[in-house]
C-alpha cells in the first residue's frame, strides 16, 4: 500500500512538471511567434527595423499601429510633451502629412470634434484662445480671427445686458464689472476711505484703500513733472448710479445713455476700485484728452496700477465710448500686461482671471 502511494505522488509530480514545462514553452513560443508576426506586419506597412524597435521600446499598441498606413512621424507623436497613451489611436486617425502634430494632439487630448481647418489651427493657436470658449468662436461671424477671440472672450456674442452674471467679487482688484457682471446694490469693495482735498476736486469722494494709496503716488509724482492730476468722482453707490443713469436716460433716451452711463449695478464706480479724473479746479471730461495730464496719465497710469478703462476704438468690447478720464486699479502686475499688450480689461479678465 504504502509503496504504492509512494509511486502514485511521483507519477504526480512528474506529471505537473510536464505539463509546467509545456505551458511555459507555448507562452514563450506564441510570445516569440506574435513578436514575428507584429514586426513582419509592421514591415509591411513601411516600418523599417529602427521604428519598429522605437514602437515596442515604447510599448505603443502594435494593434492600433497595424490600423493605419506607415506613419514617419510616428516618432514625432509620440515624443511630444504632450503625447498621452491612451490617445494614440485617435492621433494616428487625425493625422496626415498636412496636419500638424501639435494640434492633432491637442484635438485629441481635449476631445475636439470639429473638423481639422484653417480656422480651427488659427483659433487653437492664438495667443488668447480659450478651449471654454471654442463653440462659441466656431459660430461667431468674422473671417479675422483676433477679433473672433476679443469678441467672445469679452461677450460680445451676446447683446449687451443679456447672460449677465453677478460679478465674481472673489477676484478680489480684478474683479470685473460691466455690462455682463453686475453687483448687488449693497456691494463696496474693502475699506473706503475719503480722497483728501489735496487730490480731489470735491468733497466726499471716496475710493477703496489700496486704489487711493496707488492714486495718491501717482499724483505726487505727476505734481514733479508739473501736473495737476485730480480724482472728480470716484466711488459712486447704486442709488447713485440709479439717478446718473436716469437722468441720462430721460434726457436723451435708453442707447445714448448705455454709450455713456453703466445702469445701476453695473457700473465699476460702485466697486471703489475706478475714477474719473480731472485738472485741479477743472471739471474737465470730454476734454480731459486734450490735458498734458491726459497724456501723462495714457502712458504712466498703469505702473501704479491703473488702466485707462475705455479707450479709444475698443468702444465696441468695453461697450462704452471713449472716457479719457475713467480709470480703474487693476494692480500693477494687471496693469502692465494691459498697457503692453493694449488689451481691454474685459480681454485681460477673461484670459488672465476667468480661465483658470
Ligand atoms: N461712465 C461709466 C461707464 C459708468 O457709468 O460707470
Ligand atoms: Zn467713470
Amino acid at each position: 500500500m504504502s509503496m504504492g502511494k509512494r509511486r502514485n505522488s511521483k507519477n504526480n509530480s512528474f506529471i505537473t512538471s510536464i505539463a509546467f514545462i509545456l505551458i511555459i514553452s507555448s507562452v514563450l513560443f506564441s510570445l516569440i511567434y506574435f513578436s514575428e508576426n507584429d514586426t513582419r506586419n509592421l514591415k509591411s506597412i513601411g516600418y523599417t527595423n529602427e521604428e519598429i524597435s522605437f514602437i515596442r521600446e515604447n510599448k505603443i499598441p502594435i494593434k492600433v499601429i497595424e490600423k493605419y498606413k506607415h506613419i514617419d512621424v510616428l516618432k514625432d507623436i509620440v515624443t511630444n510633451k504632450n503625447y498621452d497613451r491612451k490617445n494614440i489611436d485617435k492621433y494616428l486617425s487625425l493625422y496626415n502629412e498636412n496636419r500638424d502634430i501639435n494640434i492633432i494632439i491637442y484635438m485629441a487630448n481635449n476631445n475636439i470634434s470639429y473638423d481639422y481647418s484653417d480656422k480651427l489651427v488659427l483659433l487653437i493657436t492664438n495667443k488668447y484662445f480659450i478651449l471654454n470658449n471654442l463653440d462659441r468662436y466656431m459660430k461667431y461671424n468674422s473671417d479675422d480671427i483676433d477679433n473672433i477671440i476679443s469678441m467672445v472672450n469679452s461677450n460680445r456674442d451676446y447683446e449687451y445686458y443679456t447672460n449677465t452674471k453677478k460679478s465674481d467679487v472673489s477676484k478680489g482688484i480684478l474683479l470685473l464689472v460691466n455690462k455682463y457682471y453686475y453687483l448687488d446694490e449693497d456691494y463696496s469693495y474693502d475699506e473706503l476711505v475719503e480722497i483728501e482735498s489735496n487730490y480731489s476736486n470735491n468733497k466726499n469722494n471716496m475710493l477703496s484703500k489700496e486704489a487711493y494709496e496707488a492714486f495718491k503716488k501717482l499724483v505726487d509724482d505727476a505734481s514733479k513733472e508739473g501736473l495737476n492730476i485730480r480724482s472728480n468722482y470716484a466711488y459712486r453707490t447704486y442709488s447713485y448710479q440709479e439717478g446718473v443713469y436716469n437722468e441720462k436716460k430721460d434726457s436723451d433716451g435708453v442707447s445714448y445713455a448705455d454709450s455713456i452711463s453703466a445702469r445701476p449695478g453695473y457700473s465699476e464706480h460702485q466697486t471703489g476700485l475706478a475714477l474719473d479724473v480731472g485738472v485741479l479746479d477743472k471739471y474737465a471730461d470730454v476734454k480731459f484728452q486734450y490735458t498734458k495730464e491726459y497724456d501723462w496719465m495714457k502712458d504712466n497710469s498703469y505702473k501704479y496700477g491703473f488702466i485707462l478703462r475705455y479707450p479709444l476704438g475698443k468702444e465696441n468690447i468695453t461697450g462704452y465710448n471713449f472716457e479719457s478720464w475713467h480709470y480703474r486699479y487693476v494692480g500693477v502686475d494687471a496693469a502692465k500686461i494691459i498697457y503692453d499688450n493694449n488689451l481691454t480689461f474685459e480681454e485681460y479678465y477673461a484670459y488672465y482671471v476667468d480661465n483658470k
